[in-house]
């Protein structure tokens, strides 16, 4: 065995992202190396990646593809400004992106997140109605327990207590949709629960009460991750679909998580067979390996806000890394990998098999809710009620050691392993789990 590399290093200036940090650094979790399903820790164990890094890695870690691709725009073009010069590989990229999107979503706008997709959508659809002369649109409507990253756009719409109470009053005049989740009704579902889809209904109250001239756009996950795995009740989406068409305001759908096959189909939106008008993502667009973000917007969207600039710069917005080379030259390498080794697809066949493995979970110890999509899934645990988050934590931890990558937010586990994965790795990622659960107290 290797020693353990973290006993040589000063871990005190890494402010960490998103972590327990006195936790961790009383206790480090190190990744040094990985390929295809596998991690390896700095003191050379194996740990299987069921959550393809943190959503984002859907080819598996390594391609050799995407490294060598990514490699070559190093050695080639590093970096050219993205404002009033581009590179050719960016103008590919958008080209193929605009094909995968659904109808006539062809205008790609490249971010380097998701929290900057977010905030590059709301920004879009500001613009977009005061272009059109409607500038009282200024409302936004997100949804209780949404996630759409950090910036204030995307807290102020998301719906997380915990990622909103620390920043003040955020952005005005944002209104929330109910969470579509319950538990009564919904309970171990196997894909889209059948009960939910009147709870798209209080669009029309806050319309009512609000007013349509005022409200610009509607955001929500059509299938959320990183709140928890909540899959939309059957006919959700088209009657969020259909009220937002008919009030004029733009809808949404944020596929950071969900983009590039994690629902066995390019977008969700492909999945559902619900067109919004602008899609956000980010992760599997170069499977997480280089920094990217897009948001695709339809091209009557861009057509408006470009034909009525008065200033020859249409929209003030964009980022100096907005369509990096080497984030190009990842994602195209990667869309190849999506391509040749049919993992969209091989994701859809995958779903029932993850499925069944994962609802075989239901009697374990706890176990208040086992909820799934494509190859995304959730066990919600009952929490502790002295200490909520607790048995979620010490399942994470236990998993680790025992040499398996999970993702916990407050009580739910949740799973999306890489595209690439196979039966048996299903088999090993369950099986694992549920010797977890077992011990979980
Ligand atoms: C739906 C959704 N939107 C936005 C984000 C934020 O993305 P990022 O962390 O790349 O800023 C995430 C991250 O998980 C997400 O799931």
């Amino acid at each position: 065995m290797n020693a353990r590399l973290h006993n040589e290093l000063d871990l005190n200036a890494y402010w960490m992202p998103f972590t327990a940090n006195r936790a961790f650094k009383s206790e480090p979790r190190m990744i040094e190396s990985a390929s295809g399903m596998v991690c390896r820790t700095d003191d050379g164990r194996e740990v299987l990646d069921a959550i393809s890094g943190l959503w984002c890695c859907n080819a598996g870690h390594c391609h050799p593809h995407i490294a060598t691709a990514i490699a070559a725009q190093a050695a080639t073009l590093d970096y050219t400004t993205a404002f009033q010069v581009g590179h050719p590989t960016v103008f590919r990229l958008a080209e193929r992106i605009a094909r995968m999107a659904p109808d006539d979503l062809d205008a790609v706008f490249f971010t380097n997140s998701g929290s900057e997709s977010v905030d590059t959508a709301l920004k879009i659809a500001l613009a977009y109605h005061q272009a059109r002369g409607e500038s009282s649109r200024t409302r936004l409507v997100g949804r209780e327990r949404g996630y759409h990253g950090v910036g204030f756009g995307g807290m102020s719409v998301g719906g997380i207590g915990n990622n909103r109470k620390s920043f003040g009053p955020l952005l005005p005049g944002v209104l929330h949709l109910p969470t579509t989740y319950d538990h009564e009704h919904q309970a171990f579902s196997r894909g889209q629960p059948e009960w939910g889809a009147h709870l798209a209904d209080e669009l029309e109250r806050i319309v009512a009460v609000n007013h349509p001239s005022t409200i610009a756009a509607v955001i929500v996950e059509p299938f959320a991750g990183s709140a928890g795995v909540l899959v939309p009740p059957v006919g959700y989406l088209e009657r969020l679909r259909e009220i937002t068409a008919r009030y004029g305001i733009l809808l949404i759908f944020d596929e950071v998580i969900t983009a590039f096959g994690r629902l066995g189909a390019s977008f969700a939106a492909t999945r559902f067979d619900v067109v919004p008008d602008m899609i956000t993502c980010a992760k599997g667009i170069t499977s997480g390996t280089v920094p990217m973000g897009a948001v695709i917007a339809r091209e009557s969207i861009r057509a408006t806000i470009i034909d009525n600039a008065p200033d020859a710069i249409e929209f003030f917005h964009g980022y100096t890394y907005s369509g990096h080379p080497l984030a190009s030259a990842a994602a195209m390498a990667t869309l190849d990998v999506y391509e040749d080794e049919q993992l969209f697809e091989r994701s859809r066949k995958l779903g029932p098999v993850f499925e069944d493995a994962l609802h075989a979970l239901a009697d374990k110890p706890h176990v208040r809710d086992i909820r799934n999509m494509g190859l995304a899934g959730a066990v919600e645990l009952e929490p502790r009620p002295d200490e909520p988050g607790a048995r979620a934590s010490t399942a994470f931890a236990d998993a680790y050691e025992r040499g398996l990558l999970i993702r916990t937010t407050a009580d739910v586990i949740a799973l999306a392993p890489p595209l690439i994965a196979t039966p048996e790795h299903i088999a090993t990622i369950t099986g694992t789990l549920g010797e977890v659960l077992d011990g979980v107290k």
